[in-house]
């Protein structure tokens, strides 16, 4: 199956750290001030689960988590990590095909929707969306090719990725889908939004709101 990570499961992090430093962890942590007490929060491709931790320091207790992660290599890394006592709930399969009855405040979606091809991104925006309580938050952080300054080097620096996951058979995407406009379409309200490393990773938190 595509964009399995468990090829590359224990090497991501330093993968990722070697190219962006540290602007995808900051970009990610740097949100998570946001998150309401004794929240619901949904994680979806949280990779290692190394924000798990860093969720943990800022909440010890009170959060109730679903962890929704493809790669089983990934899920055990996960669950190796200190979560202190909020509760965790790991599921190891595609959010194609995860189904549950909870809703959520909070969903956080880092680095997922570059995997995907347009028509699995838009159903994944649908079914996220209907998981999604009203007045909850999104944080959607991503690369973002919208900003004017230097888009020749964040064109290449993409498409290198994305061919070098098309070489060891990861992602199916080959192009980056921008999500944003399904967000404003769907009456979200930008909350924040932020960005890293020269504009090219974009963090921002979008809050449900009720249709008029
Ligand atoms: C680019 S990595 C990002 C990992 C992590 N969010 C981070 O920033 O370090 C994408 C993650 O999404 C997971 N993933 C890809 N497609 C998925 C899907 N359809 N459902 C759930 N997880 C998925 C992969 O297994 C991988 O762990």
């Amino acid at each position: 199956m595509f964009n399995n990570y468990d090829k590359i499961a224990n090497h991501y992090d330093v993968l990722s750290r070697l190219v962006f430093g540290k602007s995808q962890v900051n970009a990610q942590i740097n949100q998570l001030k946001y998150i309401p007490e004794n929240s619901s929060i949904l994680i979806v491709g949280g990779g290692t689960g190394w924000i798990l931790e860093y969720i943990s320091k800022i909440f010890p207790m009170g959060l109730k988590i679903t962890y929704v992660e493809l790669s089983s290599r990934m899920i055990s890394l996960s669950k190796a990590r200190n979560h202190q006592n909020n509760s965790i709930n790991f599921v190891n399969i595609g959010v194609e095909d995860f189904s549950t009855n909870d809703s959520f405040d909070v969903i956080l979606t880092p680095f997922l929707f570059d995997n995907f091809s347009k028509p699995k991104a838009e159903s994944v925006f649908k079914k996220l969306d209907k998981l999604l309580n009203t007045h909850g938050l999104w944080f959607m952080v991503d690369f973002s090719l919208n900003v004017k300054n230097g888009k020749w080097w964040k064109w290449l620096m993409l498409k290198s990725m994305y061919l070098f996951f098309k070489l060891i058979r990861i992602v199916e995407a080959s192009k980056l889908i921008d999500m944003s406009p399904y967000f404003l379409k769907d009456n979200y309200g930008v909350l924040k939004e932020k960005f890293y490393y020269g504009s090219f990773i974009k963090a921002s938190i979008f809050k449900k709101m009720t249709f008029i």
